[in-house]
């Protein structure tokens, strides 16, 4: 029997003695595989709304007796959707008269967004690609960046991350790796920190011989360690822009599929301003902008523990509304943030309770939501592109 989301149905419902049960015909006041069918088809994936039938998340379903047993695909790897959608899955089942016992299977199952420009090159195993941008420098990009990717691993998602920034590569420092890369196959083989597969020019070249090298020369660099990295299968790829929206930024964001950009900002208005900047220039590249962080968005005295908004209040909040994008987080000045980011070791990893390592989780509980609902919405036309550079 077909089932609405696709899934296989498997009604064994018998009774002693009788013959084989139509998957239709209740038993003994069992319940039917299509009452099962229907009740599981309606429950709500949490992360996007949607129904398990229009997102098609049932995968496998079988009816024996009084016996539920059910395969749900998950689109984020996010715990607290996986509760959330096992206490809805419950409650719809045990709504059914006649249901004795249910058998769960979650599976996460993340999707490739589809979003983004549809005429860049995908990355081969790559299903999401979040670009972590600013228009301003120094303002916490690669910070966001590192704690985004180690943030999506802790829950249990394929990452890897992506330091673009070839005049100032920090993943090395940031993440505490920084060992030359092996090769297999003409390939290169990423390297590991933190559950997190991570590349960076830093590895290759001696981050204090900085480059000099135009916008098309980095753009087939990066493109270089886009393709010809072992990147395997991943869920999400975390590419860390180096600072400003220059030809540089422009040639990668174009010559990179994006599923979404996450802008990074500061709370002063002259950081606002360049943030916008970084907005206009992912819509002009046709890519998603799944929100803006407000960085540093004040410190908390350790004396009294007052919270002082040293930069200003509120100018990330008034930036997203006024753009109808998400805020997405705002992350408190912790020094420990900065000694983290110094030692390799990041705010996630060494105190995910702190106020802003859960800043940190809400960001990457807030991208994995945003690229759930774009791989299931319909895919975008191609884009022509007008501007070359
Ligand atoms: N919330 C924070 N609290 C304390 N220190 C922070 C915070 N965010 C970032 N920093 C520190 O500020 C400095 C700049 O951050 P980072 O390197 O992430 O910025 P960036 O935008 O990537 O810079 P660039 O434009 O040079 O690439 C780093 O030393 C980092 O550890
Ligand atoms: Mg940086």
């Amino acid at each position: 029997m077909a089932a609405p989301g696709g899934a296989r149905v498997a009604a064994t419902s018998r009774t002693k003695g009788t013959s084989p049960a139509m998957p239709d015909t209740p038993q003994n006041g069992a319940p039917t595989a299509a009452q099962v069918q229907e009740a599981l088809g309606a429950v709500r994936e949490p992360a996007t709304g949607k129904t398990l039938d229009e997102a098609k998340l049932v995968a496998d379903v079988e009816v024996t007796g009084g016996n539920v047993r059910a395969t749900i695909e998950m689109l984020t790897p996010l715990q607290q959707m996986r509760q959330q959608l096992e206490r809805d899955t419950r409650a719809a089942l045990a709504a059914i008269p006649g249901v004795a016992h249910v058998d769960l299977e979650f599976r996460t199952k993340i999707r490739a967004s589809g979003a983004g420009r549809s005429d860049a090159q995908p990355i081969k195993g790559v299903k999401n690609t979040i670009a972590v941008a600013s228009g301003k420098g120094g303002v916490g990009k690669s910070t966001v960046a590192v704690n985004l990717a180690v943030a999506l691993a802790q829950a249990g998602a394929k990452v890897g991350l992506l330091d673009t920034d070839v005049y100032g590569p920090s993943a090395p420092l940031m993440m505490g790796v920084n060992d030359r890369p092996l090769m297999r196959d003409n390939k290169i083989i990423p390297l590991e920190a933190h559950g997190v597969k991570v590349m960076s020019i830093g590895f290759i070249m001696d981050p204090d011989k900085a480059l000099i090298w135009r916008g098309p020369l980095v753009a087939q660099l990066i493109t270089q360690f886009l393709n010809d990295v072992h990147w395997g299968e991943l869920d999400y790829l975390v590419l860390d822009l180096p600072p400003g929206t220059g030809d540089v930024q422009l040639t990668l964001v174009q010559k990179i599929p994006i599923s979404g950009a996450v802008i990074v900002t500061t709370p002063q208005e002259v950081a606002l301003a360049d943030a916008v900047k970084g907005l206009k220039m992912f819509d002009e590249v046709k890519t998603p902008v799944l929100g803006i962080v407000e960085n540093m968005s004040g410190f908390v005295c350790p004396g009294c523990g007052e919270m002082h908004p040293i930069f200003g209040e509120g100018g990330g909040k008034r930036t997203a509304e006024a753009n109808k994008v998400e805020l997405l987080g705002q992350v408190p000045i912790e020094p420990a943030i900065m000694t983290g980011g110094d030692t390799g070791t990041p705010q996630v990893a060494a105190a995910p309770e702190s106020e802003t390592g859960q800043a940190f989780h809400h960001l990457a509980e807030r991208v994995a939501v945003q690229l759930a609902s774009q791989s299931i919405a319909k895919p975008r036309k191609p884009t022509i592109m007008l501007r070359s550079v």
